[in-house]
């Protein structure tokens, strides 16, 4: 392969690996710390990448404090993954999205008092990850 052309090829690809950089870091943001919710009913916990970063080929795993391995809602391989998330979620969480926007909030239906708590919401990639958390309260009561 001649010079010329192999700077050719560079200058053709260097937009291509920038971008690649630059997503490879992002953090986690939530625009609300406290959300609440009634018994019974549904709640959305905010939760988005900074930039509006594409997340879908990222796993995004929701759980509480200390429940890592057992999350409320795991995103992964571009599908919610059952394997091993907590049972008590089970068919009452989704990720309403829109994902490609980043938007990671979590839908909880049929709220129940043991809902109640802090939630993280946590991104990762293979080289970068960002946590934030959530609280969820019940409505009309007044913080403890
Ligand atoms: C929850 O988020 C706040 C604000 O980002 C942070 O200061 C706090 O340490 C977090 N708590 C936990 C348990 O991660």
């Amino acid at each position: 392969m001649d010079e010329a052309l192999l700077v050719k090829m560079v200058w053709l690809f260097l937009p291509l690996l920038l971008s690649h950089v630059s997503a490879e870091s992002f953090s986690v943001v939530v625009p609300e710390t406290t959300v609440s919710g009634q018994l019974g009913g549904s709640v959305t916990l905010p939760c988005a990448l900074s930039d509006n970063l594409d997340v879908r080929k990222l796993e995004v795993r929701w759980y509480r404090p200390s429940m890592y391995s057992s999350p409320a809602l795991l995103y992964l391989n571009e599908k919610l993954d059952q394997s091993i998330a907590d049972i008590k979620y089970q068919g009452r969480v989704s990720l309403p999205g829109p994902l490609e926007k980043g938007d990671v909030s979590l839908k909880l239906d049929d709220l129940r008092s043991s809902d109640l708590g802090m939630y993280m919401c946590h991104v990762s990639s293979d080289r970068w990850y960002d946590k934030n958390n959530v609280s969820l309260r019940m409505q009309g009561k007044a913080e403890q």
